[in-house]
């Protein structure tokens, strides 16, 4: 297979000359938006949705019956009136098995958004990475996005999005479309060898730094639990 795998650091970044059409786009929030997403995928939550803000938020659960929970952050913290915060700890069986969720984040639900239009979809995470690559295993043109913290790159997605790359070559040869695959290639091999350095690279991160100081220091180790949940998100609906 004739493979490209372009890496956009941002989601603002994503480069305009591709064509949407063919595209398969994987979408990352490590911090936390797409590992609570595998989390409530694997805890048994029937349909996730998304939407950018808490009033969208609001006015499509009105709309849902049975009523969804409503899930989300703004500023790392749980939004009042809401169900359900962003920590992945949240998300148990008991919880959310059987229900629909609409998920509404700072950045996360953002560049889904972004990504919308493209031919496939599909949101990963550190938990759910072998799960990902193998549902992606026949796609020839990957597009990785980067949801970032605030509109700046973060460490946290940049190291997933190179541990993609990494294992993706792995699997057979691909042609690596801009520089941003081969920095986030370079910062996940920097990083990869030791048992521990992935919960201390998240620590560092933009987006380690704001949970850390939020409160959810703990979050960082259960968004490290590389290849915990054997389950794919594909196409949230996007509000
Ligand atoms: C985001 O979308 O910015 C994150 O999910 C933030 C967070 O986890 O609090």
């Amino acid at each position: 297979m004739n493979r490209s795998i372009s890496v956009s650091l941002l989601p603002d970044l994503l480069d305009a000359g591709d064509s949407i059409a063919d595209t398969c786009a994987i979408v990352i929030d490590v911090l936390r938006a797409t590992s609570v997403m595998a989390t409530a995928g694997a805890a048994g939550v029937t349909r996730i949705h998304t939407c950018q803000t808490t009033i969208e938020t609001r006015n499509l659960a009105g709309r849902l019956s049975p009523r969804p929970l409503l899930c989300g952050e703004r500023d790392c913290k749980p939004i009042d009136g809401f169900d359900l915060g962003n920590s992945p700890a949240e998300y148990s069986r008991g919880t959310v098995t059987g229900r629909e969720m609409i998920l509404t984040t700072t950045n996360g639900t953002r560049a889904i958004n972004v990504a919308r239009n493209e031919k496939r979809l599909l949101t990963a995470s550190f938990l759910n990475l072998t799960a990902t690559l193998d549902s992606i295993a026949d796609e020839d043109q990957l597009q990785i996005v980067c949801a970032g913290t605030n509109g700046r790159v973060t460490y946290d997605d940049v190291l997933l999005a190179g541990a993609m790359v990494e294992r993706l070559l792995q699997r057979g040869s691909c042609r690596l479309k801009n520089d941003s695959s081969r920095i986030a290639l370079s910062s996940w091999t920097e990083i990869s060898r030791e048992a521990t350095a992935l919960v201390d690279a998240l620590r560092r991160s933009l987006g380690g730094r704001n949970l850390i100081a939020a409160g959810f220091d703990e979050d960082l180790a259960r968004c490290a639990n590389v290849d915990s949940i054997n389950g794919i998100v594909e196409r949230p609906d996007v509000g």
